[in-house]
């Protein structure tokens, strides 16, 4: 699964982003719409195909939802806490409806199908319900709602990939955007929500992969991240070449593009990453030494319960063949800790992984039951909710201690960084990212450089988040 952000894919779910309008183009919009996305990276290339639809409908975007005609949120359902958050939300644009009787309240996304009665039906929050593969009907639901009529349309397709839709970037800096490049899920962990609230996995059309990535190319984006749930089992059949277009051909395709765009991709799923993809890395020095690799527990028992299909011993071996053949790689991984039946040895286990593997960095949390799920139906939720935390907190602290070492060991170093803005802290500095996907901060010193190009940065300094440096000419 995924994050970014910025560009973690697999962030721990991103909380509430407003979509800021940026340019909207030269179509006349006759309503506004205002969309708050939720949860993986995923979910945000959704709301950025989703607005691409309702430009096309006469919507145009505002990030103030009081003047909208049509509210979205667009909601994950991978931990229980995301529900509560979205149920506050609603309650908030609810109160503006008072005085705007017109405008419309709509749930997108995962938790769509599970909470379309709630919301719908029982508590009367929202006017519409879509789920994350009928967002071309939202339209013809817009209306239905404006007629008053329930509209509702959680169907989950086997080939929707909104191939054609050009997505509308929101709130982009204009240098790195994501692609996505497959739907669904076909693996089935236990804990996980996805393979319910997403459906099969499909794989978009290489050939509109390739022609997205083009076109951000010669809008003078710089980096693209291809998104999946699990990239590497990506499997395209291009009828006119009579090619098959594995994830590790897709990645030539997009490296060839130009070698001054940065390609990523997020989520590799350790059992299914292959060789190839990774010679494939090797060949091509702007696909990034940078590779998501959630190992979910270090205890092979647990993995097992997991439904992972791999052991820790062939985790290690993974991490080893990667790096032996991009020795510079940088790695990331998620952790689920308190996950059914584990116990401190198991803890210890996955704490001993963290440290072989050595991550840069980890989307760390504890293991929240969704209902509906193969582990919700087997195996009771039987770690004390503090043990779980504690667990976590311990996880955490490992994992910053692992952060701070690592980018120690990058102080005097020399990494090429593409700028994409402004530092948060101060406009005197800019902010970019190695292939490694470190963030590195530098002082603009009276340079030329713009966002977008490419700087060689000395390392000087650094945190456990983020390497400090200068340009060096
Ligand atoms: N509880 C806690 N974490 C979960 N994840 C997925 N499902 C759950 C759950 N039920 C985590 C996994 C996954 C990441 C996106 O979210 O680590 O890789
Ligand atoms: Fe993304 Fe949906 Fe999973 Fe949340 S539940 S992480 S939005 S796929």
């Amino acid at each position: 699964m995924l994050g970014s952000l910025s560009s973690k894919i697999h962030d721990e779910e991103r909380q509430g982003e407003a979509y800021q309008p940026g340019v909207a183009g030269k179509k006349e919009f006759r309503k506004k719409f205002y969309i708050e996305s939720y949860g993986c990276q995923m979910n945000f290339s959704d709301s950025e195909i989703v607005a691409s639809i309702l430009n096309e409908n006469g919507f145009g975007a505002t990030a103030n939802y009081t003047e909208a005609d049509l509210v979205l949120l667009n909601t994950c359902s991978i931990r229980e806490k995301a529900e509560q958050t979205v149920r506050n939300r609603l309650h908030i644009f609810r109160q503006v409806k008072v005085s705007r009787p017109g405008m419309l309240i709509g749930v997108l996304g995962c938790m769509a199908e599970r909470l379309k009665e709630k919301f719908l039906e029982e508590e009367k929050l929202v006017d519409l319900v879509v789920g994350p593969d009928a967002y071309r009907t939202l339209p013809g639901l817009v209306e239905e709602a404006e007629s008053g009529q329930k509209a509702v349309n959680v169907l989950l397709s086997r080939d929707e990939t909104y191939a054609d839709i050009s997505p509308v970037r929101l709130d982009s800096n204009g240098v790195t955007a994501f692609v996505s490049i497959m739907r669904g899920c076909n693996n089935m962990c236990s804990f996980c929500v996805v393979p319910f609230t997403r459906g099969r996995e499909r794989s978009r059309d290489a050939g509109s992969i390739v022609r997205e990535c083009i076109d951000l190319f010669e809008r003078g984006y710089r980096e693209v991240t291809l998104l999946g749930q699990n990239v590497d089992s990506y499997y395209w059949m291009d009828e006119t070449a009579g090619q098959v277009v594995t994830f590790a051909l897709l990645l030539e395709k997009v490296a060839l593009i130009d070698p001054l765009l940065r390609v990523r991709f997020s989520t590799s799923h350790p059992k299914d990453i292959t060789d190839e993809v990774l010679l494939t890395m090797q060949r091509y020095e702007n696909i990034c030494r940078y590779i998501h690799l959630p190992v979910q527990s270090g205890s092979t028992r647990i993995l097992q319960l997991m439904n992972r299909t791999y052991t820790r011993e062939w985790y290690r071996a993974k991490v080893d063949r990667i790096l032996s053949v991009l020795p510079d790689c940088g790695l990331s991984t998620d952790i689920i800790t308190g996950f059914c039946t584990e116990t401190e040895e198991d803890h210890q286990d996955t704490m001993s992984l963290m440290q072989y593997a050595r991550y840069d960095m980890s989307y760390m949390f504890f293991y929240s039951e969704r209902p509906g799920t193969l582990a919700a139906r087997r195996y009771a939720d039987d770690v004390p909710e503090e043990v779980k935390k504690r667990r976590l907190d311990e996880v955490v602290r490992l994992q910053n201690r692992l952060s701070l070492e690592k980018n120690k060991e990058d102080v005097g170093k020399t990494f090429v960084v593409l700028i994409e803005g402004d530092s948060k802290k101060s406009a005197a500095d800019w902010r970019g990212r190695s292939t490694q996907n470190k963030v590195i901060v530098f002082p603009k010193t009276g340079s030329t450089r713009q966002k977008g190009d490419y700087v060689p940065v000395k390392i000087e300094d650094c945190t456990g988040a983020t390497l400090l440096g200068r340009i060096v000419e």
